[in-house]
């Protein structure tokens, strides 16, 4: 018997300021599925989670709501346990960060640090929303990019150009909160000296525990220089008060990694577990954050040094996801892609998503994409056309000749040795968080299975007695089979596990997967899970399109107009009556476009490469006809022709017969 491993995991803990999202529940998955492998190894295996409760952006959103913060996260906090335990998220604990052992774990820490001289303090100059009275973190000030001049982008950088700068770059700067322009105003802050664990970090990258990306990011960070890292936040703010100071408050990424131990400890008042065996700088016990990408300097950087001050022990490892992306692209509200967990849960049932992440998930930093005729694809033709398929080929004869008993000898030998001893391979997959490699050798599993049965053929030989004792056996080696597959996958399928627990009438169990079921009896067989239906997944899609409110859909999307942006083009129907070439310039035609009630214009259009003036004059064509005037060298262009093609050859769009000049289109 391999000794016990006592592992401690976490996931990073979700803003309490909405409801969770399937990239929320990518991660979640990722863990649980991880954590359900370890204790199905006998590993103690412990599952940390909760609510990141704090900061300017949560306090903002209970006022808009007319809620005091308290009562604001307290129903956040209801919604993300439901999500997630609908989504058979396994947490040991799932706490918050506003928490009294959260506040005490903060200022220890906080106390240790300044002890050790970690803690500088210094005036900085902020901005300030004057008729708040708040100041304003960097992604609540919106204005005008510096450098491409689009309008109404974010303090911190322009989602147009990409460019990076300060709030105080921007060009006509306003608070989103109030809409007023910020001020400038000084005030003290507290910093962590991030510097002084230079030599401790650059170790831990070393180590080797982590991913090569992740190391190699941490790295160019450190070469950059370590910068003093910011911790307090001034009020009005959400959050725990730092001890003797007035009206300053810990920043939330101070308070919410140490959540992970607040949470441990509240935990195990209730369980029988000892915190500073896990906890203690010299603890033997193994310690996993699970992250996303976006927030590798906080768990990376920030924490280890934090923990290093504290004499608290640092994380074993930090396994870091990609993003998850639906149809290929990042997650969109008017594309109705933006899906939340709630909205998934109403349609469809949470092992399809379970297996299809799993099938997709693997050890590196890289993006998921979750292609939605793919997911239904592959979850109709893995899980029910193969592996469901198997025991609902053998339940049916087992029950019908054989008083649902299978057979006392189990033949196939060596068929059943390649299934047994796939698990070695199977569990290192899972180890390593390969769970797509995991999930491809388990179906190669169950398509060899499949073959055996087909074969076999006991739907032939159940034609006569004779055979009676073969198909007993064929659909007994099946069932086995079946079993076998059902323990590999049963870290990512809980609820369907469970369900063919039921019908094998035993635990399915990682430790005795080479106890065959000899003589056993089986329950009832009901189909373990059913395929999904291509329109479910439209009507969520529909569903998620209608969550969105409208006003800010046109702000978050680049690439979406809303039909309100389309009906501010004004396109006609013109019909040319004029046409002739410009002097001195080789590309331009001068028309004159009869738009009916709208009366003339003139317009220059670079089509004269490819239209003869004659052959436009009489022609009906599509015109955008509230364009801005446009001064050109040759005159003033007063709209604009419709064309289509490419650089080698232009075409101008005509309308059906029956059209007339002026008319709208819409
Ligand atoms: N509150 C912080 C974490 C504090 S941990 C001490 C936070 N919260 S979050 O709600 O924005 O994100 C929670 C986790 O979900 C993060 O690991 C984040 O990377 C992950 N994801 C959020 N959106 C995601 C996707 N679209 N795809 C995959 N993971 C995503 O960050
Ligand atoms: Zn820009």
């Amino acid at each position: 018997m391999p000794t016990q491993r006592r592992i401690l995991v976490t996931s990073a803990l979700p803003y309490a300021n909405g409801p969770l999202h399937l990239g929320h529940m990518l991660e979640q998955v990722q863990t649980d599925i991880w954590v359900r492998f370890q204790r199905s190894k006998g590993n103690s295996c412990l599952y940390i989670c909760a609510d990141d409760a704090h900061g300017t952006a949560i306090m903002l959103a209970a006022q808009s709501q007319k809620l005091s913060p308290e009562e604001y996260i307290n129903s956040i906090w209801q919604q993300h346990k439901q999500d997630s335990s609908a989504f058979s998220i396994d947490f040991s604990t799932f706490y918050t960060t506003h928490s009294t052992e959260n506040r005490e774990w903060s200022r220890r820490i906080y106390t240790r640090l300044k002890e050790n001289d970690d803690i500088a303090s210094r005036k900085i100059t902020q901005a300030f929303d004057p008729k708040e009275q708040l100041f304003l973190a960097d992604r609540f000030i919106k204005g005008t990019c510096p450098n491409c001049r689009a309008e109404d982008q974010y303090g911190d950088n322009c989602e147009v150009c990409g460019a990076t700068y300060n709030p105080s770059d921007l060009i006509n700067p306003v608070s989103i909160i109030s809409g007023e322009t910020p001020i400038q105003k000084e005030s003290e802050h507290f910093f962590f000296k991030l510097q002084n664990y230079q030599t401790e970090l650059e170790e831990w990258i070393k180590s080797g525990t982590l991913q090569p990306q992740v190391a190699n990011k941490l790295s160019e960070w450190i070469e950059m220089g370590l910068q003093d890292w910011d911790i307090s936040r001034d009020g009005p703010y959400f959050g725990f008060e730092i001890p003797d100071t007035l009206d300053k408050f810990f920043y939330v990424w101070l308070d919410a990694p140490i959540g992970y131990i607040a949470s441990f400890e509240h935990y195990c008042k209730q369980a029988e577990f000892d915190f500073n065996e896990y906890w203690s700088e010299k603890s033997d016990t193994e310690l996993y954050h699970f992250i996303g990408k976006d927030i590798v300097n906080f768990h990376g950087l920030f924490w280890p040094a934090i923990l290093k001050s504290s004499n608290l022990r640092t994380p074993t490892g930090i396994f870091v996801h990609g993003f998850l992306t639906v149809n290929g692209a990042k997650m969109s509200k008017s594309r109705g892609t933006f899906i939340k967990a709630s909205t998934y849960l109403k349609h469809l049932d949470s092992d399809y998503l379970r297996y299809y992440f799993a099938a997709k998930l693997n050890g590196t930093v890289d993006d998921i994409d979750l292609n939605l005729e793919d997911f239904v694809q592959r979850v109709n033709s893995d899980l029910v056309g193969k592996v469901v398929n198997i025991a609902s080929r053998c339940a049916g004869f087992i029950d019908k000749s054989f008083e649902n008993r299978l057979s006392s000898d189990c033949g196939e030998e060596t068929l059943i040795k390649v299934f047994t001893s796939a698990s070695e391979n199977i569990s290192q997959l899972y180890e390593a968080r390969e769970f797509n490699k995991a999930i491809r050798s388990v179906m190669e599993l169950a398509d060899r299975a499949n073959q055996y049965i087909n074969d076999k053929k006991p739907w032939v030989l159940a034609k006569n007695t004779n055979y009676k004792d073969e198909v007993h056996s064929i659909c007994s080696v099946g069932l086995n089979l079946f079993r076998i597959l059902m323990i590999y996958l049963k870290p990512v399928l809980p609820k369907m596990s469970v369900e063919a627990e039921k019908f094998l009438n035993c635990r399915l169990d990682w430790s005795n997967l080479g106890e065959l079921l000899i003589d056993h009896e089986l329950n009832k067989f009901k189909p373990l899970i059913t395929r999904i239906d291509a329109n479910v997944v439209n009507m969520m899609i529909e569903e998620s399109k209608i969550d969105e409110e409208p006003d800010k859909q046109s702000k978050n999307s680049n690439d979406l107009i809303t039909i309100e942006d389309f009906s501010k083009i004004d396109i006609r129907i013109g019909e040319i009556v004029a046409a002739e070439l410009v002097e001195n310039a080789d590309k331009l035609l001068r028309l004159r476009v009869n738009l009916g009630e709208l009366g003339e214009r003139q317009i220059l259009s670079a089509i004269r490469a490819h239209y003869l003036p004659e052959d436009l004059i009489g022609r009906l064509t599509l015109v955008i006809a509230n364009l801005k005037p446009r001064k050109m060298r040759f005159g003033i262009s007063e709209g604009m022709l419709l064309m289509t093609g490419d650089e080698s050859q232009l075409y101008l769009l005509s309308p059906d017969s029956g059209a007339r000049a002026g008319m709208l289109v819409s």
